[in-house]
């Protein structure tokens, strides 16, 4: 297999999109626009590296969109978008990759399964790019009068990124040096080349305008809420006191359980990772792993917390529910629920701490052991 190189282009002023800062850094959700760009590219398994073309003047912002992204050193672009690639392809010949896949940064929607469709079609093709045939009667006008209705028959719209094999565009866009052309599949029909054309993605559309970087943060910004519960039992055993939610209640018996058998936070842990769609205390914190033997539950909460943290998710409420006859706990109540929302860094106001008996009935009724239930709805990035 040859090796691939996507090389972004970002050296671009971004000028009918209207701000100071160039749009591939505008911020769109809490990151810079290049950054979902180059996601796509530096993730994907058909891409063996990632170079960007930059206007050096951004060095500062460039650094920023790539913070713990592995890529070379970012390359000085041009006044012009076929001068900015052209520049680019020259930095690759030291290391001339087989294929090149040439990129807008202003494209962030591009999607997996595109690339590796441009990547495949390289097999067979020396030059590939993505479009979509052109849906709309086409007019052309003259100072806003129709003066013609233009067939449209076999017209695409063109997009990125387009494929090539990297010696037979470099040498093409060597022969175009000084031509105004508008994207790299020009170049290469300008150099004789056979250009494939292959079906486009609808939502891969260009950054261009104000209203098209408001539209990028309403849909890579997307966020969506998500519940999860728990449930979970322990049983009575020697002891002088219980642990519930973070608290030591005085009763006759203690709690059997491989930590501090604290059901009220064992309860809240399983509703976070219900909620964050990752398994159970048991995944998490196997009964047979003894790291986590004897350690307050409140420490294993704090794993949950940090793995909401990193999927940057923000806690709604938490409502937890205990259930035995014994000990009273109505009277622990307001401070079982102080301890959970600090040991959540969340407001009093977004926490719930219930108790309840079952009327004598069950094994909670005769007075076996504690069982405890909690929901917790958050609110995170959409997959
Ligand atoms: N580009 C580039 N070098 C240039 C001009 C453009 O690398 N001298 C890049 C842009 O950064 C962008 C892509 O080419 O990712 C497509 O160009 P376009 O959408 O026209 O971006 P800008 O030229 O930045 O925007 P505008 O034309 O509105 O100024
Ligand atoms: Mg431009």
């Amino acid at each position: 297999m040859p090796s691939t190189v996507a090389l972004i282009v970002a050296a671009g002023r971004g000028e009918r999109a209207g701000s100071d800062l160039p749009k591939q850094y505008a911020d769109i959700a809490g990151k810079p626009l290049l950054s979902w760009t180059l996601g796509a590219f530096h993730d994907h398994p058909a891409i063996d590296g990632v170079r960007v073309v930059i206007d050096p003047a951004w060095r500062d912002q460039y650094d920023r969109a790539v913070d713990g992204l592995d890529l070379g050193p970012p390359i000085d672009g041009g006044a012009t978008r076929q001068a900015s690639v052209a520049a680019g392809l020259e930095a690759l010949t030291d290391h001339a990759p087989g294929n090149v896949l040439i990129h807008d940064a202003a494209r962030p929607f591009v999607s997996a399964n595109l690339i590796q469709r441009v990547v495949d079609a390289l097999a067979t093709d020396r030059a590939v790019l993505p479009g979509l045939a052109v849906p709309d009667t086409l007019k052309r006008c003259e100072t806003g009068i129709v003066v013609a209705t233009e067939p449209r028959d076999g017209l695409w719209a063109a997009q990125t990124p387009q494929g090539f094999h990297f010696d037979a565009i470099l040498e093409a866009h060597r022969q175009a040096t000084g031509q105004a052309l508008t994207d790299d599949a020009a170049v290469a029909e300008a150099a004789g080349m056979t250009v494939r054309m292959i079906e486009g993605a609808v939502d891969n559309t260009k950054i261009t305008t104000p209203d098209d970087l408001e539209r990028a943060r309403s849909s890579l910004g997307r966020r969506e809420i998500r519940t999860g519960m728990g449930f979970d039992v322990h049983a009575f055993t020697d002891g002088a006191h219980v642990t519930l939610c973070g608290i030591d209640v005085p009763h006759t018996h203690g709690l059997a359980g491989n930590s501090d058998a604290d059901v009220g936070l064992h309860v809240l842990i399983d509703a976070i990772f219900g909620a964050l769609g990752t398994g159970d205390l048991g995944t998490h914190f196997p009964p047979n792993d003894t790291t986590w033997h004897g350690r307050p539950s409140s420490d294993l909460l704090a794993v949950a917390v940090a793995m909401m943290k990193e999927r940057d998710a923000r806690l709604i409420n938490a409502d937890i529910t205990l259930i035995c006859e014994r000990p009273r706990l109505a009277r622990h109540q307001p401070v079982m629920r102080e301890r959970v929302a600090s040991l959540l860094d969340a407001p009093l106001s977004r926490i719930n701490v219930k108790v309840t008996s079952t009327d004598g009935l069950g094994f909670a009724g005769r007075g076996e052991g504690i069982a405890g239930s909690a929901v917790v709805t958050m609110d995170l990035p959409a997959p």
